[in-house]
């Protein structure tokens, strides 16, 4: 094995520190892919660094498309552009109550995400760096309702423990995540116990107010996972060196946003309704007069922002984006939420371990 001129590296720091030619994360990268460590020549070659983040942002976007694939079959658009579903008519019915669009923007949210990971990897390739697959941890069940096929997936929908206290985050002018500063629950309910947020089988589609339930719980994640990736790409962008790594983190990342926005708008339309079969209950956050909850505040409401000494000029902004420690953040996120319940441990070693890597990254000007 020949490494050509690996990749751009800073005269100190890690490589003297650790004493190697080619770091522990990407030594530990290229173990579990079997992958060659060699990287491409020419002005725009990656730090090993921006290989782990990128790869990270990989592995996330392959876990996204798996969970938004399972909300398209049963309540997207059936076609070529997002195909495996067959649809299930009362809950996609269910779910354009919601909004009328909600299946045209489900399908799309899905496409968006296949087109990350398969973007992402392409260009991981074009650098010869190990790209990522997550195909061996394709074992958990699909739902048994009529419209989803019957295939292995990384995710489940069906046990969540959502965290919706993005909604009062991005309400408040005076708290900041990145200060260390929590934020109360949208939904309480949602965020303790487990709920569907697809029909396990087509005996969850009655009664009405419990399929509408479900509709409700799938309304909010789709707002949780996509503010995590909000935050996520520009907490993962002060880490990288390459201007073109930068780039396409400066350009997948909005696209998060974008989504979070449409989501954060449509959970608000969701009906207060209590579940006769769980007790689970929804608010009437349309009609409530709190600032903190009320529905139609979903622009970024101006907040304090790096320092306390900046308390008097708060800004509108994504939060949180602290850098440190985000990737393990992220992973811990999507875990307590309950996405990954069931699956293997190999799974959670090679997240976690794409995680470490992430947030071992340096910026290196
Ligand atoms: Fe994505
Ligand atoms: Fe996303």
């Amino acid at each position: 094995m020949q490494i050509e001129k690996p990749f751009v590296r800073s005269a100190s720091r890690r490589s003297i520190l650790r004493g190697g030619l080619v770091g522990p994360g990407l030594i530990g990268a290229a173990l579990l892919t079997g992958a060659t460590p060699s990287f491409a020549r020419g002005d725009d070659r990656l730090t090993e660094g921006d290989i782990a983040i990128l790869r990270f942002l990989t592995a996330l976007e392959i876990i996204e498309a798996d969970l938004w694939q399972q909300y398209n079959e049963l309540g997207g658009i059936q076609d070529s552009e997002v195909p495996g579903g067959s649809g299930n008519p009362a809950y996609t019915a269910i779910l354009n109550t919601i909004d009328g669009d909600m299946s045209q923007y489900i399908h799309d949210n899905t496409d968006d995400e296949f087109s990350h990971f398969k973007f992402l990897n392409a260009y991981l390739q074009s650098k010869n760096a190990p790209t990522v697959s997550l195909d061996k941890f394709r074992t958990l069940q699909s739902s048994k309702a009529s419209g989803a096929q019957q295939i292995g997936r990384l995710t489940n929908l069906t046990q969540l423990t959502i965290d919706t206290s993005w909604w009062t985050r991005y309400r408040s002018s005076t708290r900041n995540p990145d200060f260390g500063d929590t934020f109360a629950q949208a939904v309480p309910g949602l965020s303790t116990s487990q709920h569907p947020a697809i029909p396990r089988t087509n005996a969850d589609l009655s009664p009405p107010l419990h399929l509408e339930a479900i509709a409700n719980t799938a309304a909010f994640h789709f707002g949780t996972i996509e503010q995590g990736g909000s935050s996520l790409y520009p907490a993962l962008a002060l880490r990288v060196t390459s201007v073109e790594v930068l780039r396409i983190l400066l350009s997948i990342g909005p696209s998060e946003t974008m989504h979070f926005q449409v989501w954060h708008d449509k959970a608000g339309n969701a009906r207060p309704i209590t579940d006769p079969v769980t007790g689970l209950t929804f608010p009437n956050l349309a009609k409530s007069q709190d600032e903190n909850l009320q529905a139609n505040l979903i622009m970024p409401e101006p907040t304090i922002f790096l320092s306390r000494k900046f308390a008097s000029f708060p800004v509108s902004i994504i939060r949180p984006t602290e850098t440190r420690g985000a990737a393990m953040g992220a992973v811990k996120a999507l875990t307590d939420d309950g996405l990954f319940i069931n699956q293997q441990p190999g799974f959670f070693t090679f997240l976690n371990q794409l995680a470490r890597e992430a947030d071992e990254a340096e910026r290196e000007i």
